[in-house]
Formats: C-alpha cells, structure tokens, sequence
C-alpha cells in the first residue's frame, strides 16, 4: 500500500505499523465530511521545531503561565502532592523534557520525600536524555522512564509498585481533546487510580477572547506553519502530492463553547491524490485541524466530579490565565 521510498521504515515492522496507522488516520479524515486531521501528528522533526518556535512567541503565554505555576508555587503543590508524607510514584504523561515537573522534583527530593518518579513518553529518546540529565541535576532521584502509550505505561507502572500514585498531566494537553474525548480520557485515568490518589492536571482557562486567538493567530505565521507543515509530512511519508501554496491557516475563538480551533483552507478548487486515492477540495473548504479547548473553573469542576474526582486545590499563575488543578480520586 505504501510507496517503497520508505526506506527508513521498510525493514522495520513497529515503523511500518505506525505510518500504515497515519495512512489510515489521514485518509479517514479527508475522507470525512467535514474534513479533518489529527493534530497529533503535527509532531515529526519539523513540527517539533516549530512548536519550541511557537512556545517562544510573545502571544503564546501558556508555557510561561504554567511555568511560572511551577516554580513559584512549588511548595503549594508539593503539599497536596506529599499529602499525609506516605511513599508515592509520581507519574508523568508526555513527561518530553520536563521543564516544568523538575521544579517539583527538585523540592522534593530537597525535602526528603519518599517516591519514584515514572515519566511516561512515546520517545524512547526523550527519555533516555531525560534520564541521564534528571540523574546529574537531582542527585538522590529515583527515577524509572516507561516509553509507550500512556495506558500501556499507566497499566506497567501500576505493575511495578502499588504504591499511592500522583499522575501528572500538564501543558494544557487535555485541551487538544473534545469534550466528549476529554471526559472518557480522565475516566480511563480514574480508572488506574485508588480512592485518595491524585490526578495533577494543567487547564488553559478561559479570558479575553483576543488573548486567545492571538496565541494561535500569530503575525509572524508560526502557528500557520505548524498547521502546513502536517501536509508537508503527508506529502513526504505518505507520497502525496499537496501544493501548500494553495492552502491557508484560518483560527477561531469562540467565547462561549472556549473551543479555539485551526482550521486549512483550500484557496481553490482542486484535487489531491494520496497513494491511489483522489481527495477533491471545493474552493474555500476548510480541513479541520486541531482544538485547543479554553475551560472555566466551573468546566474544570464539572469535569473532575464527572470523572470520578473531586477538586483538592488549585494553583494559579500571576495573571490567573492558567491552572493546575489537584484532583483526588473519589
Ligand atoms: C501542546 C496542546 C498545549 O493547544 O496550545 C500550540 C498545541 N497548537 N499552538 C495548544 C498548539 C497551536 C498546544 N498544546
């Protein structure tokens, strides 16, 4: 089914599964009505670069916010996090480089406390940098990587020790999901989780609706880029052949749903061929990229009790713009 160009995946059978899967992904979603992509696919090498080019931009404040969480409140969230000082695994989805949690992992281990940390990631890479790295910076850390998917990890992690478990789930990433997605995904948490466990998760929070749309809407066309280069990638692993000139970043914010949506929109009439299939575009059809989902406390409290939690605190940045919600299973 795919082209033999592939030659850096042909030999190898887990590389073969995964872009068989991102065919599969792409043409059911340009296949749809309407049309869509998944942005998680926005992360090869070039999407990498783009998204540390989009942290950097001055409209994007998220990362700052929740930066800015984790170093000044750090003692705040160990509280909650040590709670009654009983040994924990502190487990972290997505961990990438952990900029963030090692502000917490620092005071912790500063302060004696009794856990494992267990980053969890897909980049068996990530993890072995941030391994040797977390190892030389904190000295005394206990630190066991899980590469995989997140509920594979979640399962082996619960495995390894029976410890109380504190999981981690930062960078707004819950926000990429739908609503309806969002809430089965912190159920399926819940689900890995005993009574008094934790669930530490980052919520971008709703605010002037043009604060919003000019993280995603920025001049320099960054985050246009970062939507582009998705059918870059297609073109390239999956040997299609889209002209990116013909295509165009359109970002909306809607205050009252707080969904922030991406959107490509052809400039013309005209077709696209991927592998055998023919995909028509009608002039001004937009595909649908990504959601980044903006929630009020109330949403976040709606969503913790619906899933099995109930709210143990908060911590905010200076400006209030970003949240780390504590969640204590029920
Ligand atoms: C990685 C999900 C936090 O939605 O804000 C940034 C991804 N997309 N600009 C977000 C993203 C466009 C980002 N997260």
């Amino acid at each position: 089914m795919l082209q033999p160009e592939n030659i850096l995946c042909r030999e190898d059978k887990n590389c073969k599964d995964s872009n068989d899967r991102f065919f599969a992904d792409v043409l059911d979603g340009l296949q749809s009505i309407p049309k869509t992509l998944e942005s998680k696919y926005f992360y090869d090498e070039k999407g990498d670069v783009l998204f540390q080019q989009i942290m950097g931009m001055p409209e994007y404040y998220l990362t700052r916010c929740e930066l800015d969480i984790f170093k000044n409140q750090t003692r705040l969230l160990n509280g909650y996090i040590a709670a009654d000082n009983s040994p924990f695994d502190l487990i972290e989805l997505g961990a990438g480089d952990a900029t963030k949690s090692s502000y917490l992992l620092k005071n912790l281990v500063e302060t004696d406390t009794d856990f494992t940390y267990m980053p969890i990631d897909i980049s068996g890479n990530i993890l072995s940098v941030l391994n040797k790295r977390l190892t030389a910076e904190i000295p005394g850390l206990d630190i066991i990587t899980l590469e995989g998917e997140y509920f594979d990890m979640l399962e082996q992690a619960t495995h390894i020790s029976a410890r109380r478990k504190v999981l981690m789930f930062l960078g707004g990433n819950i926000g990429n999901m739908e609503k309806d997605e969002a809430l089965s995904f912190c159920m399926k948490l819940r689900e890995y989780l005993n009574p008094g466990d934790i669930l530490l998760i980052g919520f971008d929070l709703k605010k002037h609706p043009q604060t919003i749309l000019d993280a995603y809407n920025d001049k320099q066309g960054i985050t246009a880029a970062f939507n582009l280069n998705l059918l870059t990638r297609i073109n390239r692993e999956l040997g299609a052949n889209f002209d990116i000139q013909d295509f165009e970043h359109y970002q909306n914010y809607d205050p009252l749903t707080g969904a922030c949506r991406s959107y490509l929109v052809s400039l013309k009439k005209q077709t696209v061929i991927i592998d055998d299939k023919v995909i028509n575009f009608e002039k001004d059809e937009a595909i649908y990229m990504e959601v980044s989902q903006k929630f009020s406390k109330n949403d976040i409290a709606m969503m913790a009790e619906e899933s099995g939690f109930y709210i143990g605190g908060a911590a905010y940045d200076n400006k209030g713009w970003f949240t780390d919600s504590i969640w204590i299973a029920k």
